[in-house]
């Protein structure tokens, strides 16, 4: 197949891609480093000739409700309208376990993207799926104070991010399916506790207090809002086996 993968260059993207051409499909991956802009659209309409499918998982890092609204209709718009005009036939999006169930923030602008995927006119399938083990690295330097790490309480249940690679690409060889099984990990963890493994382990002497943070999104993270439901799909490598591998 001739794949097209939108952020085919962060942090799953990169799986995504690695994974399609290692299964044998053309890919073409679609980000500003390669000339394309999902956002104003530029590039887009030359970049989905003769494609069969696209993966949208492009990104922006941003806890800001309007700043991820704003972004994920636009990107989420200006592939699927494209798409039509180039006739591909499957738009696969990657979206997260329990967005439904803590519309704010950052999570807002994934159900606007869910929303403007079923109607876009386009065969679709919708992955959701939990946070990736690389979410504990990025909370230890994101949420680092000098010496401390504070990490708000949070229940996940992380996944290999080349296992959710891999199901996008299943799913785009399957054909549309609209709303896929949710994928989660193997194993439940507080986030805490994940962050702390990951300090140890590249020799980071850092404290890691947790604490209770305010707002109805934490208030779902820490509840278990963005563990999945049962008849889940499971992922097999769990967070310690991931860190043996982690460069
Ligand atoms: N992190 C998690 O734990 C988790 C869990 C479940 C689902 N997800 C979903 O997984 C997806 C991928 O997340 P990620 O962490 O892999 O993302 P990431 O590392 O931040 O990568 C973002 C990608 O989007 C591209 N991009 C951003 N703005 C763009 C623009 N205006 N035009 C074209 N390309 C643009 C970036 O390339 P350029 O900067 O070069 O443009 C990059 O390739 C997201 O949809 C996220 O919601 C994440």
């Amino acid at each position: 197949m001739n794949i097209a993968v939108a952020g085919g260059t962060g942090t799953l993207g990169r799986h995504v891609v690695t994974i399609a051409q290692a299964r044998g499909h053309r890919v073409v991956s679609l980000s500003r480093a390669e000339g394309v802009d999902l956002v104003s659209g530029a590039g887009l309409a030359e970049a989905l000739k003769g494609v069969d499918a696209v993966i949208d998982v492009a990104n922006i890092q941003t806890l800001n409700g309007k700043k991820s609204v704003d972004f994920f209709t636009a990107v989420s718009g200006n592939l699927l309208r494209a798409e039509k005009v180039a006739g591909v036939g499957h738009h696969v999006a990657l979206s997260i376990v329990g967005v439904d169930r803590a519309p704010v923030g950052y999570y807002a602008g994934k159900l606007a993207q869910e929303d403007v995927v079923r109607n876009g006119g386009v065969p679709w399938t919708i992955l959701r799926a939990t946070q990736f083990h690389e979410f504990a690295p990025q909370m230890l330097e994101r949420s680092s104070l000098g010496p401390l790490v504070l990490v708000p309480r949070m229940a996940s249940q992380p996944v290999a991010a080349h296992e959710v690679a891999a199901a996008l690409i299943d799913a785009a060889e399957a054909g549309p399916q609209g709303r896929a099984a949710d994928l989660g990990g193997p194993e439940r963890k507080q986030m805490a506790h994940l962050v702390r493994a990951y300090a140890r382990k590249h020799g980071q002497k850092k404290r890691v207090i947790e604490f209770t943070a305010p707002g109805r999104l934490w208030r779902a993270m820490r509840n278990g809002s963005l563990i999945p439901a049962a008849g889940a799909a499971v992922g097999r490598q769990t967070f310690g086996e991931w860190l043996e591998t982690d460069p």
